[in-house]
């Protein structure tokens, strides 16, 4: 990691010409996802001449069946598109708070959060929205029919997926706690090593009635019927009514420039878009690329436009359906210019000090991303997430599958932090049907009018600033795809009052820097930071992935 650190100063002082291609290159269509496996079946899929919304749906499933620590039916997502003509919409297929849930239902009687109900409990968990959301792709884009893009998909899952080295690490360090709830004869009860390979035949017997009876069968079928029962059982709240009554939402996603580059993400319930508008506004007058790639300058105003942005997303952003949010306010060159002006180069600002902007309101850590381009233009950036590693931990054995822990993203009391130390306020309080509130940020870029890259990550609040980096590592310091998604990582989100680095990446001298100036840094072992899957559409149109080598992920194409 040191020698990519000095790899990177270098590139930023001496080259300003876009660098070669360093990831997979290819002419027409491209996956990347955070499994080979999931990526190969999109790619295939594109191959037999479906669009990017078939390999959509064929990737989102291949990665619940071989990357079920994110991957996901059990969990929810949110889906940007950018059509070859243009055309750009976005997809939430989020999670929602089941009709028995209310504000205080993780208060004790004194009105204090108890520790581990929003995230170890039955009650953790949301109504899911993952099935809804890809049959809604299908419905309105699908080319291809359900039966043949979910073939490979159920194959896999009968065949079974070999574990990575990662991926052992991972099921060791969870296996107690997926023991504890589901018992010792779970599937991920068995003591997986590296090399071995999981079959999931429950999970093929699931998609397979969901690939004969549609999406009903999630939700209506006799898989509600067990789900549910399942979830009772287990002391949950979510009944056959929660089901019936969800639906993934088509919504008008979050559009702004940035420079020459227009960027399209998701809005809310997700907070991405929000957010990383906000801060590439407040940060766009400083010449980024001047000051140098991951130089104390830069890290500088990026940490203070990103507490200002997290400020105001504790306070202002919940679920659209039930809270009005003042979009237009919180994107206004003015309200932005305003609120970096307190920013002083020569000291830190504290958290303390800055609380949510003053706006009217004058208008009506897990999870997965995968980024596809097809060979007619269309372009997708979609995040999925069970929220925690296996989400809830609760795995339906007869189903094959894990619930997310999702609901542990509302604001359980006003400043109290969620799992990722993030703080709410009202307008994501617990509310039935709600959703709660996203950082995920599936994002599309054009530059002059046409496609230019397709990003995303995991990471719950490190979400945010992972795209934002990735999207200044190329557009501002001209690095690959590869390289952006390779380069080290910080991170900043108002409270705690931190700088967080990734492990051993920046050098002593750039953190003493800060602080001097009075930077508060996370001095505690740090995890990563993100694992971005990117595409970046070359000057002769070639496709170069950025597949994160944190994780296991792998960029597939022809
Ligand atoms: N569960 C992480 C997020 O949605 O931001």
């Amino acid at each position: 990691m040191k020698k990519i650190t000095f790899l990177f100063s270098f590139i930023s002082v001496f080259s300003f010409a876009q660098q070669n291609p360093t990831g997979l290159v290819t002419s027409k269509a491209m996956v990347v996802s955070a499994r080979e496996e999931a990526s190969k079946i999109g790619a295939e899929i594109m191959k037999k001449g479906g669009n990017a919304f078939d390999a959509m749906v064929g990737t989102e499933l291949a990665l619940a069946v071989s990357f079920p620590f994110a991957g996901n039916i059990g969990g929810g997502g949110f889906m940007v598109y950018r059509k070859a003509n243009g055309e750009v919409g976005s997809l939430d297929y989020r999670e929602k708070a089941p009709l028995a849930a209310s504000k205080d239902m993780f208060l004790d009687k004194d009105g204090n959060v108890i520790k581990g109900k929003s995230t170890e409990t039955a009650l953790a968990i949301g109504v899911p929205g993952t099935i809804a959301g890809v049959f809604a792709v299908h419905k309105k884009f699908g080319s291809m029919p359900m039966s043949e893009i979910l073939k490979p998909v159920i194959a896999l899952a009968e065949r079974g997926v070999a574990v990575t080295q990662k991926q052992e690490k991972s099921m060791n360090s969870y296996r107690e706690s997926i023991v504890k709830i589901n018992g010792p004869t779970t599937l991920l009860a068995t003591n997986f090593k590296e090399k071995d390979t999981i079959k999931y035949p429950a999970l093929a017997k699931t998609l397979k009635r969901i690939s004969k009876n549609g999406r009903n069968e999630f939700y209506k079928g006799e898989t509600a019927k067990i789900l549910v029962d399942y979830l009772q059982k287990k002391g949950g709240i979510i009944t056959l009514e929660d089901l019936s009554k969800y639906e993934a939402k088509w919504r008008k996603p979050l559009q702004f420039t940035y420079k020459d580059l227009k960027i399209t993400s998701m809005s809310p319930p997700s907070s991405g878009g929000i957010c990383l508008a906000q801060i590439l506004k407040m940060i766009a007058p400083y010449d980024l690329a001047k000051m140098g790639h991951n130089s104390p300058e830069a890290i500088q105003i990026i940490v203070e436009a990103e507490r200002r942005a997290y400020a105001d997303r504790s306070q202002f952003l919940g679920d659209p359906d039930f809270v009005k949010i003042p979009v237009k306010a919180l994107l206004s060159d003015a309200y932005l210019k305003d609120r970096i002006s307190t920013f002083n180069v020569d000291k830190a600002s504290l958290s303390s000090e800055i609380k949510e902007g003053k706006v009217t309101y004058n208008e009506s850590t897990e999870t997965t991303h995968y980024s596809i381009v097809d060979k007619f233009g269309n372009a997708i950036a979609a995040t999925t997430t069970l929220n925690d590693g296996y989400g809830s931990k609760y795995y339906c054995d007869e189903l094959g599958f894990f619930l997310n822990n999702e609901m542990d993203d509302f604001s359980a009391k006003p400043g109290s932090p969620n799992m990722f130390g993030l703080v709410g306020n009202e307008a994501n309080s617990i509310a039935p049907q709600k959703r709660m509130l996203s950082s995920m940020t599936p994002t599309i870029v054009e530059k002059d009018g046409k496609l230019f890259m397709v990003v995303g990550t995991p990471g719950g609040s490190t979400i945010i600033t992972s795209v934002l980096q990735t999207i200044l590592n190329v557009y501002e310091y001209k690095l690959s795809m590869q390289e952006a998604v390779n380069a080290p990582r910080f991170h900043h989100q108002w409270l705690p009052d931190l700088i967080t680095f990734e492990p051993s990446t920046f050098d002593n001298n750039t953190i003493n820097k800060l602080k001097a100036k009075g930077y508060l840094i996370n001095e505690n072992p740090t995890p990563i930071i993100g694992k971005v899957d990117a595409i970046l559409i070359l000057p002769n149109k070639d496709l170069e992935g950025g597949a994160d080598f944190r994780g296991d992920d792998a960029a597939v194409g022809f």
